[in-house]
C-alpha cells in the first residue's frame, strides 16, 4: 500500500469516532484532508465542524460542511486530525503544516484528541521530525538562540525565500537533533520562552487514541 492509501484507511476509520448530531473539531494536513473528504461523504449526521486552520476550513465548505467559530462552540466531543511523530504514550510533535496553534487551541477544547497516521510516524522517542515552534515575529532570533541552548539547531521556516507566515501572522522555528526523552517537560519548558506562541509537542495533552495505517490494517492505540 502506498502512504497515501494508508492515510485514507486510518481516514475511513475515523468516522468511527465521529458523534452523530455534533460539531467535530478537524485538524490539518495530508491525513486530515483525507479525512474531511470521508466527513463529506456523512455530512447530513453531524451539525458541522470547527477548523484548525484556514485551509482545512476552505476543504470543509467545499464538501458543503458547516464551519464554526470555536467561540460558539460549548464543546464538542471529538478532534480529528493527524501527526508528524506519535510514542507508543501517545505524545506527539505536530506542526508540519504550521497549523499547530489553531490545532491546540481547537483540541483543547475536545473531549477525545484521536491521532490518525501512517504507520511510519510511530517512534520511539520524539525529536527526529524538526520540531516546530511559532512565534512572534520580533522575537525570533532572541528566541532561536534559546531554542539552540537545548542542544538543537534552530531555523527559521521559509516559504518562497520570506519567513512563512502561519494563519495567526507569526513564524515558525523549526528545530533539529533534538532527543526528546521527556515531552511533557520539554513541552512546558519551550512554552515558558517569552515569544513562544506554541509548541508543536503535544504531550501535556496527547492523543486519546491513535489510529495507525499498515500493511497488515488499521492498528488502534488507546491511551488511558
Ligand atoms: C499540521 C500538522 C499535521 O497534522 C502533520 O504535519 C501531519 O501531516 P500529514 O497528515 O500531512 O502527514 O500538524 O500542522
Amino acid at each position: 500500500m502506498t502512504q497515501d492509501e494508508l492515510k485514507q484507511a486510518v481516514a475511513r476509520a475515523a468516522i468511527d469516532y465521529v458523534v452523530d448530531g455534533t460539531i467535530i473539531g478537524v485538524g490539518t494536513g495530508s491525513t486530515a484532508n483525507f479525512f474531511i473528504d470521508e466527513l463529506g461523504k456523512i455530512k447530513q449526521r453531524i451539525k458541522g465542524a470547527v477548523a484548525s486552520s484556514e485551509a482545512t476550513a476552505a476543504r470543509l465548505k467545499s464538501h458543503g460542511i458547516a464551519v464554526f467559530d470555536l467561540n460558539d462552540v460549548d464543546s464538542m466531543p471529538v478532534y480529528i486530525d493527524g501527526a508528524d511523530e506519535i510514542t507508543a504514550q501517545g505524545a506527539m510533535i505536530k506542526g508540519g503544516g504550521a497549523a499547530l496553534t489553531r490545532e491546540k487551541i481547537v483540541a483543547s477544547v475536545a473531549e477525545r484528541f484521536v491521532c490518525i497516521a501512517d504507520g511510519s510516524k510511530l517512534v520511539n522517542m520524539l525529536g527526529k521530525f524538526p520540531l516546530p515552534v511559532e512565534v512572534i515575529p520580533m522575537a525570533h532570533a532572541a528566541v532561536a538562540r534559546q531554542l539552540s541552548a537545548l542542544g538543537g539547531e534552530a531555523r527559521l521556516r521559509m516559504k518562497d525565500g520570506k519567513p512563512l507566515m502561519t494563519d495567526n501572522g507569526c513564524v515558525i522555528i523549526d528545530v533539529s537533533g533534538l532527543q526528546i526523552a521527556d515531552p511533557g517537560a520539554m513541552e512546558a519548558r519551550i512554552n515558558n520562552i517569552v515569544g513562544v506562541v506554541t509548541v508543536g509537542l503535544f504531550a501535556l495533552r496527547g492523543a486519546d487514541v491513535a489510529l495507525l495505517g499498515t500493511a497488515e490494517g488499521v492498528k488502534r492505540m488507546a491511551f488511558a
